[in-house]
């Protein structure tokens, strides 16, 4: 498959091709091109995103190791350490300047106090490329990037094709994870002034076969699979890594996808527009989001690795093409912890390491998760109350869940970001609420814990509650002060 990922220069020479200099050689070039992993051009040597640190609210470009190369993810470890980080900027590599940053308020607000979302943790999507490690955009509910004033992008019934790299086990129901073309004002116009690609399991507007999740265009007013909503063969994905592809000209309109690490695309669509009105002729507006819909719905979640959007309507053997170069990237998934091990099975204590509250523990007591001061000598109730069953992530075994020792089959869950002790009820909402990813205390003694599906919140204690979180933000319990000390935990192996 090689040769797919070449591509012949004037010389007659050959020299590797990235996405956009297929897309370029196929004359459909990107008008603008985002990941965090790697260069998306041959030639591409600048910054791929911009990360903030919380300990000082400092800012620092992350670009490839070499030009065309994988992200310098050891820079962001360096600069990252021992603290918290976000990814403040996705740039566009295309030099048209179409950078994606914070997605401002729209007819939906975002979660930040100024009705802004929210920003996605630097960590939360750990991956290698051919064995180099980097980091995709782990979007939970209520974050999202955008950019309403594009250079290049199609407009009205314009031509245009796009591509994201997804993580497709990373989803949800809720409106919408969307990357592409938008609506300039943030607001929902109408049918027809959107194109962007959406992937979930939303069965609101459109759906595939199966229980989903599934790729689909997002026109707005409308996730489509085909003309009409619902009942097109659209398949159910569940690759870990997904290539997604969308295109759209004048009442022509395709879908495409396949697995990201190997093999290749399959057409799930391509025909006339939908036949509800307002989609044909389209309106598109030329904005580029990302992780949100057009008018700034934030229920959604999902990871993205690299995408570009391009103008013209690619041909499907370029589309080809940069699946190949996509495979030959080599994605491969990465640990999502470092630090002291937590042992499947194994019995253990978290001590709070915040000066004046050492002698404190996770503890419980019915629901609520609080810190107790525990010792040798404290009844066994109370030890049992500040001791947890590690289980393997009941969303991700990559993490770990928590068993409470005197109520099996509890488990420690977050709940409008506040901790709790619930029976499992099985639904991937509680599952995902109760894995959580540890690594080295932000502290440095023990470990820091944070929730798999929220990785910018950590378990923390705060009044002697526990709750998840952020080192900065809109709850009281997201208060700077001391945060790196009220996450940092030293793991025990219970009480004598
Ligand atoms: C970082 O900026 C935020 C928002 O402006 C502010 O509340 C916080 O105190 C700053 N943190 C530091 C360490 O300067």
């Amino acid at each position: 498959m090689l040769h797919y990922a070449l591509m012949l220069v004037g010389t007659g020479s050959l020299v590797a091709a990235g996405p956009c200099d297929l897309y370029a050689n196929g004359g459909t070039p990107c008008i603008a091109a985002h990941s965090t992993t790697r260069a998306l051009y041959n030639s591409f040597s600048g910054a791929l995103y911009q990360v903030k640190r919380g300990s000082d609210n400092t800012t620092t470009n992350i670009s490839p190791l070499s030009a065309g190369g994988v992200a310098n993810a050891g820079a962001q470890d360096t600069f990252c350490a021992r603290t918290t980080c976000l990814i403040s900027i996705i740039y566009d590599q295309s030099g048209r300047g179409n950078h994606l940053t914070q997605a401002p308020p729209g007819g939906f607000k975002g979660p930040e106090a100024n009705g802004y979302d929210n920003l996605a943790s630097a960590i939360g999507a750990p991956v290698t490329l051919n064995g180099q490690k980097a980091y995709g955009v782990f979007s939970p509910p209520g974050t999202g990037y955008r950019n309403n004033a594009v250079s290049g992008s199609a407009k009205g019934d314009q031509a245009e094709g796009m591509y994201a790299v997804l993580d497709g086990t990373h989803y949800n129901s809720g409106c919408c994870y969307d990357y592409g073309n938008a609506e300039t004002n943030s607001l929902d116009t109408g049918n027809g002034h959107m194109e962007a690609i959406y992937f979930g399991d939303s069965t609101y507007w459109g759906s595939g076969t199966g229980s989903g999740p599934w790729l689909m265009a997002d026109l707005e007013n409308g996730l489509f699979t085909g003309r009409n909503p619902k009942n097109n063969p659209a398949p159910s994905i569940s690759y870990r890594f997904f290539t997604t592809i969308l295109k759209g000209g004048p009442n022509l309109w395709a879908l495409r996808g396949g697995n990201a690490a190997s093999g290749t695309l399959s057409t799930y669509f391509s025909g006339a527009r939908p036949t509800p009105s307002g989609y044909n002729p389209m309106s598109k507006e030329g904005a580029i989001i990302f992780g949100i819909g057009g008018d700034n719905s934030v229920s959604a979640q999902g990871t993205f690795y690299e995408g570009v959007v391009t103008s013209g309507y690619p041909s499907d053997a370029t589309e080809n093409a940069v699946q190949a170069n996509i495979v030959a990237a080599g994605y491969a998934t990465a640990s999502l912890t470092s630090g002291d091990s937590f042992t499947v099975g194994s019995s253990i204590s978290l001590r709070a390491t915040t000066s004046g509250y050492t002698d404190r523990y996770l503890a419980h007591t019915g629901a609520t998760v609080n810190t107790q001061v525990v010792s040798s000598s404290s009844a066994t109730s109370l030890k049992q109350q500040a001791m947890w069953t590690v289980r393997a992530g009941l969303a991700n075994s990559g993490c770990v869940s928590f068993e409470s020792r005197d109520q099996p089959g509890s488990f420690i869950r977050h709940y409008d970001f506040v901790l709790k002790v619930n029976a499992n009820d099985g639904s991937k909402a509680f599952r995902e609420d109760a894995t959580f990813c540890p690594q080295a205390g932000l502290n440095g003694q023990g470990s820091s814990i944070r929730a798999w599906g929220y990785p910018t919140r950590w378990i923390r204690h705060f009044d002697n509650v526990g709750y998840v979180g952020s080192n900065g933000g809109v709850k009281t319990f997201d208060n700077a002060r001391a945060f790196g000390d009220d996450v940092s935990f030293v793991v025990g192996s219970g009480f004598a």
